[in-house]
């Protein structure tokens, strides 16, 4: 199975070997891999470099451990195109799972003046903050920090925000969201984060920024997510 001749060093061609037979459903979702001193016995190679390989695959993603039992074949991610201007309820239902929101704050007040600028506000415009988890299928996915001009949704209440914020926005409010800049970047998880996504510290996360705007060019929405960099992978074609 492996060649150690090569000079693809052991613990890539194993890497190699056991993403092969993930990618082609040899294990199920949730299906033991076999373990480690099983490996190093199929492959006649030290435990390190076992090790080395089943690292890799789970900071892929591919594999996630349980201290003290075993290594396991996560759940694929979810792939999440850059391209359209779609909200996380859209984006769970048309996948077939099941959106849902805690929410963990909720508050007006007046921005941060990074936010100000962003939404085009004067100094002493106020802004619902709102804070939520987001959840497919009952898994923690996503954490949400939306914050919405209050002169564009004056009467913004609790049980308004307890769904789609989005479909707020379009059916209550009767405003088009029309277009939305995004920034992504990776970081670090903070560690109250880290609680409400049920990660481990030091996990990486994608930081994305969203400035959604009004047909006539006017910010409604900033909102700074942290996904799951375990959950989600981004994708985009691209063309020359
Ligand atoms: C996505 C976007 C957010 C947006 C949210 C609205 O997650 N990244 O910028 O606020 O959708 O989702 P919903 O309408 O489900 O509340």
């Amino acid at each position: 199975m492996l060649d150690k001749q090569s000079p693809i060093p052991m613990y890539v061609q194993i890497e190699d070997y056991l993403k092969n037979q993930i990618l082609q459903g040899d294990f199920v979702i949730g299906e033991a891999i076999p373990s480690e001193r099983e490996l190093t016995d199929t492959f006649d190679v030290s435990r390190m470099t076992v090790r080395q390989s089943i690292t890799n695959l789970v900071n892929e993603g591919l594999l996630y451990r349980e201290k003290g039992r075993g290594t396991y074949v996560a759940t694929p991610k979810i792939e999440q195109p850059l391209s359209g201007l779609t909200s996380f309820t859209e984006d769970m239902l048309s996948r077939g799972m099941k959106p849902s929101n805690k929410l963990i704050s909720f508050e007006k007040m007046i921005p941060e003046i990074d936010i100000m600028h962003e939404l085009q506000l004067a100094k002493d415009e106020e802004v619902f903050v709102v804070k939520r988890i987001r959840y497919a299928d009952d898994k923690p996915m996503a954490i949400e920090r939306s914050y919405l001009p209050v002169k564009l949704v004056p009467n913004l209440e609790l049980n308004d925000i307890e769904g789609s914020l989005y479909s707020f926005i379009e059916k209550d409010k009767r405003l088009i969201i029309s277009h939305a800049s995004q920034r992504m970047e990776a970081v670090l998880v903070k560690k109250e984060d880290a609680e409400f996504l049920q990660i481990f510290m030091p996990s990486a996360v994608l930081l994305i920024e969203r400035i959604s705007y009004l047909t006539n060019d006017v910010p409604i929405e900033i909102v700074r997510s942290t996904y799951r960099a375990d959950r989600y992978k981004f994708i985009s074609e691209i063309r020359r």
